[in-house]
């Protein structure tokens, strides 16, 4: 009792919630695989409070392979690499928007470079391994209803490209009210699409069976999956990872990375009662955030799975998945939608493994800061491959720092004429009402302020090394 007062549940006021008949759920259009996954959610969400207690730790050495390790050892040669590649699936996490950069589209039709998109680049890098393997790993992307159509049009360009591209759609939820947990969608009325989401890139277990694609892929001598965020950049094949999950029969491999004080949200890895565990903020207890917080290995959702092991705890019913809360506002009303990361698959899983990866196998585009960066001359593309440009000393990318007048791409772009030269840029924060002319270059450490109600233009051609602006701009 003390707990639940110092602990209140995170479903507040929902334990008293009225069950949901499953035809309830069928007549909305939810298969029976859906209907039973999501009653089994609701029923965890009103029952469970998903906060881990003392015993997390961080993961020891036997739990963890360390990136440079698994590359210090002899390449593969050519024939047991095309081996290891024909057992590959490749699978792009493809359900969002992109909301935090404003965009209404698919995030993975925005540029990173002139005329390349996130989904140009990841089919670029399957071309050219399938080309230099002699293999024919399938490139499968999974769409939610919000981006399934749209995508299904894109790859149409593909079609002459030696990749077989596959998609299918996620599951949709129906969100709920806060305070009763029941359905915000009504029987017999038209689809609404705020009334639904998307509920996670965790899906795609589930759905990837529902789709048949995983029975096809273990038909046709498919072992492994690779999964991977489409706008994350640096998510490309590698075949010493790939070696050591075939060698050590790794069920779930998640890669982790050092955590930067700019990884805001997402999960951690921890050991929990001596198995891998992948932890939200919110599932730990207050006095523990310190601990919690300590930790550093982040999730980059860079997932190597063994598709027999989905397809059998499927088949036996024993996926248990965790689950983030969040509350959406829709006309003034709170509902709850519970959405699970993939990563947060890892619990369920025999044998698994965190790979702590460089920093450069981690380059998720979330804002319009880091997509300056990814469309700037301090990366290089090649063949669906990003590398850090040649000329820039060091390894650290910038910190850039866009204020919220660039939040939206179209805002961010109205106000570039062209991306500016940041090859010898440290650090660049930018707020209030600016706009960069074209052939700008930016070096060392550049602050530009616009005072509230002025408009800051910096002018074409100009170069700022080490400069603070404030107010209207004298060059
Ligand atoms: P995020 O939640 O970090 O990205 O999902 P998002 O939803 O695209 O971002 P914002 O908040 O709207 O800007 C990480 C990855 O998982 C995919 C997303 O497409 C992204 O690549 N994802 C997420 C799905 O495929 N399905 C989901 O239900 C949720």
């Amino acid at each position: 009792e003390n707990d639940e007062e110092l602990y209140p549940p995170l479903q507040h006021g929902a334990r008293f919630a009225a069950p949901i008949e499953d035809s309830t759920l069928s007549a909305l259009g939810m298969k029976p695989d859906e209907v039973k996954a999501f009653q089994k959610q609701r029923h965890a969400y009103i029952n469970k409070d998903q906060i881990y207690t003392d015993e997390i730790k961080i993961p020891n050495k036997t739990e963890m392979v360390d990136y440079h390790q698994l590359h210090l050892v002899s390449p593969i040669d050519h024939s047991n690499a095309s081996r290891l590649l024909s057992k590959l699936v490749v699978i792009k996490l493809n359900g969002g928007l992109g909301n935090s950069m404003g965009c209404k589209s698919a995030k993975s039709t925005i540029e990173v470079a002139p005329g390349v998109t996130f989904l140009d680049m990841a089919v670029a890098h399957i071309e050219q391994i399938n080309q230099d393997y002699g293999v024919d790993i399938p490139l499968v992307i999974m769409n939610s209803y919000k981006t399934h159509i749209e995508t299904n049009k894109v790859i149409e360009k593909y079609k002459t490209h030696k990749v077989s591209i596959k998609t299918f759609q996620q599951s949709m939820f129906p969100k709920m009210y806060k305070d009763t947990l029941n359905l915000v969608p009504k029987p017999n009325t038209p689809m609404n699409p705020k009334e639904w989401y998307p509920p996670g890139s965790g899906d795609i277990f589930r759905s990837l069976q529902r789709s048949g694609l995983l029975d096809e892929f273990l038909a046709a001598g498919k072992e492994y999956i690779f999964i991977s965020n489409v706008e994350n950049l640096g998510s490309i094949i590698d075949l010493q990872v790939l070696n050591h999950i075939h060698l050590q029969k790794i069920e779930f491999g998640l890669e982790v990375t050092s955590r930067i004080n700019t990884d805001s949200t997402g999960g951690i890895l921890m050991s929990y009662k001596d198995k891998l565990h992948l932890l939200e903020l919110s599932q730990v207890k207050p006095e523990k955030l310190k601990i919690f917080k300590d930790f550093k290995l982040w999730n980059t959702n860079n997932i190597w799975v063994n598709l027999k092991s989905i397809s059998n705890l499927i088949k036996e019913d024993k996926l248990e998945l965790d689950w983030i809360v969040n509350y959406p506002l829709e006309n003034h009303k709170a509902m709850v939608q519970l959405e699970t990361p993939a990563g947060m698959g890892i619990q369920n899983f025999k044998n698994t493994v965190a790979i702590f990866v460089p920093r450069d196998r981690y380059r998720p585009i979330k804002s319009t800061s880091q997509l300056l960066v990814a469309q700037s001359n301090i990366f290089q593309f090649d063949h669906g491959q990003v590398k850090l440009n040649s000329k820039r000393e060091g390894q650290d990318v910038p910190l850039v720092k866009l204020g919220e007048e660039f939040t939206t791409v179209s805002d961010y772009e109205k106000r570039f004429k062209s991306i500016p030269d940041l090859l010898e840029l440290d650090h660049l924060t930018v707020s209030g009402d600016v706009y960069f002319g074209s052939k700008i270059t930016l070096k060392g450490t550049v602050i530009i302020v616009a005072n509230h109600g002025e408009r800051v233009d910096i002018p074409d051609g100009v170069v700022l090394e080490n400069k603070v602006l404030s107010g209207t701009l004298r060059i």
